[in-house]
């Protein structure tokens, strides 16, 4: 069966940061696929991010929960998809050390409803794929040297990665016992326009603007890989369509930085951007305790998907950077609503059944 015939696609999580670009991607990239986003439209989850495609012919949003089984099962049985590319999480670190209950949840539960309503279409279809968009944090931490390949072992630190991990192994699991088809990618840290205002880069972007204090944790020596997510939703559109099923791919920017280069590097990019004397920003960084189990260093090895697929990051960092920083001053509205309970409850009651 050819790769290409899969043209009845669920995007789960699809107005989320990074779900948000990856349903653009396809809806404007494959005019002859139909493309169901499925949403439960969660604090981190804003129709606004794909207002520009929500009219067209080939695209359908839906709102509904992944931990509803029923709910899950029934969308399945209408829709016969022919591939899955699941995105729908709780994302945010420091939310699973104060609730990991609702990571489990989603995390867990929601991928394995999804699971089970894939094996039914996946009897009638052998060209059926479920693609599951995972992370670096469940590797654990590096030291000072080495990076994570497809080889790393599983040694996840916080209730968020642990939950992706079980997702990762309940994956695998249903592709080993069930003969499930299925490919895996595991990604580091992303960065560009849509992202919710508690994750580094656009909370600080944000607190500049602002004028309120930036809170690096610990001593500010931890060190992540930074991806442009444009370039992300790029990797994920080739691994769909070329990734080896049973396989996992790391996806990752070559980028690592230590926090506070990183925030000193944003304090110099907004000074200019906002005609402040250079230093002012700076002058905003506070050192705050430490996050709990703080991961030391993610960095990834991206050798096989380039390899393999010819999949490399096109943006450089300052490129990306600048053009997040851009779409932070151009979209002020669109960080008041997200930041505002009023817009989302209009937007839920706008979608409720
Ligand atoms: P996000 O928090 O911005 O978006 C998550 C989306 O999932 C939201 O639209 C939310 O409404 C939706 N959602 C949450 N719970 C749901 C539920 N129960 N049912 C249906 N929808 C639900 O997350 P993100 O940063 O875009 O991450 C997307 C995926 O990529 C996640 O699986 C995450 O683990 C993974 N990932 C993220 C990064 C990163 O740097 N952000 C890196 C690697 C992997
Ligand atoms: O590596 C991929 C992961 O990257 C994804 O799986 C997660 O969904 C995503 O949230 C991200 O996790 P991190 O914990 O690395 O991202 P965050 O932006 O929360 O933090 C980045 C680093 O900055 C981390 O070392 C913690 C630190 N930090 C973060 C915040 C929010 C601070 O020092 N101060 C802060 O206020």
């Amino acid at each position: 069966m050819e790769k290409n015939t899969r043209k009845n696609i669920l995007i789960t999580g699809g107005v989320g940061f990074i779900g948000s670009h990856v349903v653009r991607q396809f809806v404007t990239k494959y005019g002859d696929y139909h493309i169901f986003n499925l949403d439960a439209l969660t604090y981190a989850g804003n129709l606004e991010n794909l207002k520009d495609i929500e009219k067209a012919p080939n695209y359908t949003f839906v709102k509904g929960d992944i931990t509803d089984a029923d709910f899950i099962n029934h969308l399945f049985f209408q829709n016969s998809f022919d591939g899955v590319i699941h995105l729908a999480a709780e994302s945010h670190v420091d939310r699973s050390i104060t609730n990991p209950l609702s990571f489990v949840r989603t995390n867990v539960l929601g991928t394995v409803n999804l699971l089970n309503a894939s094996l039914e279409l996946a009897k009638d279809n052998p060209n059926f794929l479920f693609y599951h968009i995972s992370t670096d944090e469940v590797f654990g931490s590096l030291g000072k040297d080495g990076f994570f390949t497809e080889n790393t072992s599983y040694d996840p630190n916080s209730p968020y990665s642990a939950s992706k991990a079980s997702s990762d192994h309940f994956v695998r699991a249903y592709g080993e016992t069930y003969k499930l088809p299925f490919v895996i990618s595991n990604c580091s840290n992303n960065y560009g326009p849509n992202q919710f205002p508690e994750k580094l880069i656009p909370l600080f972007i944000n607190n500049i603007i602002q004028n309120k204090p930036l809170p690096v944790y610990g001593d500010g020596n931890y060190t992540r890989d930074w991806l442009f997510v444009k370039d992300h939703a790029k990797a994920i559109d080739l691994i769909f369509h070329e990734g080896n099923r049973g396989e996992t791919y790391n996806v990752g920017g070559f980028n690592e930085w230590k926090n506070i280069d990183l925030t000193q590097l944003l304090c110099r990019l907004m000074d200019k951007k906002l005609n402040r004397q250079e230093g002012a920003s700076e002058k905003l960084i506070t050192f705050v305790k430490d996050r709990p189990g703080h991961d030391l260093r993610y960095a990834i090895d991206a050798t096989k998907i380039n390899q393999e697929l010819g999949w490399k990051p096109s943006v450089t960092f300052e490129e990306g950077l600048e053009k997040t920083i851009d779409w932070y001053f151009d979209n002020q509205e669109w960080l008041d609503h997200v930041t505002s309970g009023d817009y989302l409850e209009y937007y839920k009651k706008q979608y409720q059944a």
